[in-house]
């Protein structure tokens, strides 16, 4: 069980490439670059993937054709993006293949949730500024609705994965429930890839944001956003390698 990192061949550990050159069979998933099943030359390689709800295999049966394959002594590389066990199923992969009493090595990937933050320059934390950083899926609602309205004034920075369509949505739900308007928010887009889009303001300004379609993207809430060059606040002594082209980020007006 293999993370394959946000986008970027670059961030795939060298683990993964290892796991990758020993493989007989590869399955792997939507948001995996294409240069990546280059490192598995032997493997053949199944998409089995899923976008928002468009799903090529349902779990159950991804779960068969990696336990039958590995019982017939295939190498089996089931490869995720991000960190496998970030909002991946990965744990439902692991339980089915030991129910099996198939040996599985579980290979940690750089999660998006850390990376695309990272890569727009917003620290998740910061002395004095977020002491935290909460990770939570928009997808459903009551995910982040059971838990964030207690948190308006707390120093974190909340990431929220699968929430890029429902940003209206959220944004609204906080503003009701006591988030100040003018709390920092980002949206970051298809981070560490080529198609990389970052967008910084505030709450208020969440829901109207025009973003580009097709990649997926975090939401970042707290005030460390505010640290990303370009994004208003200058702290004496910190750079975060702003200036021109800063990490491929796109930037909207
Ligand atoms: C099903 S989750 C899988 C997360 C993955 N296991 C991880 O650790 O990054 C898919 C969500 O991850 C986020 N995501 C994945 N890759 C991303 C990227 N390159 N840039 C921004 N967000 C990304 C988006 O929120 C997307 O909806």
């Amino acid at each position: 069980l293999v993370g394959a990192g946000p986008g970027d061949p670059e961030l795939l550990t060298l683990r993964a490439q290892r796991a990758l050159a020993e493989a007989d069979l590869v399955l792997y998933d939507a948001l995996v670059d294409a240069s990546v099943l280059d490192l598995a030359p032997r493997a053949r390689r199944f998409y089995v993937g899923k976008r928002a709800g468009r799903h090529a295999l349902a779990q159950r049966e991804i779960e068969r054709v990696m336990v039958r394959a590995a019982s017939r002594g295939l190498v089996v590389v089931r490869l995720k993006a991000g960190d496998p066990f970030v909002f991946g199923r990965g744990g439902e992969e692991v339980l089915a293949a030991r129910e099996a009493g198939i040996p599985v090595e579980v290979i940690p990937g750089v999660s998006s949730a850390f990376a695309a933050p990272a890569s727009a320059g917003i620290p998740v934390t910061h002395r004095e500024l977020a002491r935290g950083v909460l990770v939570l899926t928009a997808s459903p609602s009551d995910a982040y609705r059971s838990v964030l309205p207690a948190l308006a004034h707390a120093e974190l920075t909340v990431v929220l994965l699968m929430g890029l369509a429902a940003r209206g949505e959220i944004a609204s739900f906080l503003i009701e429930h006591g988030w100040a308007p003018s709390h920092p928010a980002a949206i970051v887009i298809g981070a560490t890839t080529p198609r990389a889009f970052r967008w910084t303001g505030t709450l208020a300004e969440l829901g109207a944001v025009d973003v580009p379609s097709g990649p997926p993207g975090v939401l970042v809430l707290g005030a460390t956003v505010r640290l990303a060059a370009g994004a208003g606040l200058a702290l004496p002594g910190v750079d975060f390698g702003g200036g021109e082209g800063a990490a491929n980020i796109g930037e909207s007006a």
